[in-house]
């Protein structure tokens, strides 16, 4: 095809569109996917679906009026006992929760048949091993929610993958050739600021419970800003080449 290739989405040839609209695809179903595993783990902080204020308070400030473990099984734990079996556990809970009681109470045999299945010494991570009772026993006292080592973990990963994938979603809308410069600068910048006010807030919250509303803006305005860059550059390569040649030059006219 006998056309001027200028520097801006519509005119790159199919297979850097492919590579575009391959990467593109994949990452909004890596999005989709996190806002499942939120709604799963910290949606149900507070017992109920769905993401709320009370959800980001109770995981990084913690439900200070319970324990972790009680909190865990009134949410995402719920479904991992029978009804009389979490009323035990909690009970122990209220009572003390001393390695006696646990040990001669049939708390144990609760935990080695309901528990220890994915909380075992090989699951790592965000999963406690339950078959060592001082881990049970630290999430059986007041819960504070996230700890400062959890924290920097997660925080570290989100940086790193998420500026990752921002700089390549960035990069691809930057060869859009029909949004105004000022608009295209903010678009780009927004996802890395909103990233830093997003995960200074985990830690803001864990001090303040005020803090969650910065959790939701950040994560709200990163989701939008993601959104309006994966929509204008799937238009920009597969709809406005229908209806005509694209001659601007997306880098250099600004
Ligand atoms: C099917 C696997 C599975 C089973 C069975 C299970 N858990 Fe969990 N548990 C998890 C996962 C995954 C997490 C981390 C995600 C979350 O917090 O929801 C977790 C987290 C927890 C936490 C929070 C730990 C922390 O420090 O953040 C507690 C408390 C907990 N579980 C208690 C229990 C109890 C009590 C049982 C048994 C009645 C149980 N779990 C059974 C998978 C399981």
């Amino acid at each position: 095809m006998a056309r001027n290739h200028n520097l801006n989405l519509a005119s790159q040839g199919t297979s850097l569109k492919a590579l575009f609209t391959g990467y593109l695809v994949v990452v909004a179903v890596g999005y989709l996917m996190a806002i499942v595993q939120i709604q799963l783990t910290h949606g149900l902080a507070d017992g109920k679906y769905g993401l709320s204020i009370d959800d980001i308070v109770y995981s990084y400030y913690g439900n200070r009026s319970n324990s972790l473990l009680e909190n865990k099984l009134h949410g995402s734990m719920k479904p991992m006992a029978t009804d009389d079996e979490r009323a035990k556990i909690i009970s122990w809970v209220h009572a003390g929760a001393t390695e006696e009681a646990y040990e001669n109470d049939g708390i144990r045999q609760i935990f080695d048949a309901k528990c220890i299945v994915c909380h075992n010494a090989d699951a790592g991570g965000a999963v406690p091993d339950y078959s060592d009772f001082k881990q049970i026993k630290e999430r059986a006292v007041v819960d504070t929610g996230a700890s400062i080592a959890a924290l920097a973990r997660v925080s570290h990963i989100h940086l790193f993958g998420i500026a990752f994938i921002f700089m390549f979603v960035g990069l691809i809308f930057s060869l859009a050739s029909g949004v105004p410069k000022p608009l295209k600068v903010t678009v780009i910048s927004m996802p890395y600021i909103f990233l830093l006010i997003d995960i200074s807030s985990w830690w803001l919250t864990k001090l303040n419970p005020n803090f969650a509303w910065f959790v939701i803006i950040g994560g709200g305005a990163m989701a939008l800003s993601f959104a309006f860059m994966w929509v204008v550059s799937m238009y920009e390569m597969w709809i406005l080449p229908r209806y005509r040649e694209d001659n601007r030059d997306a880098l250099l006219d600004e």
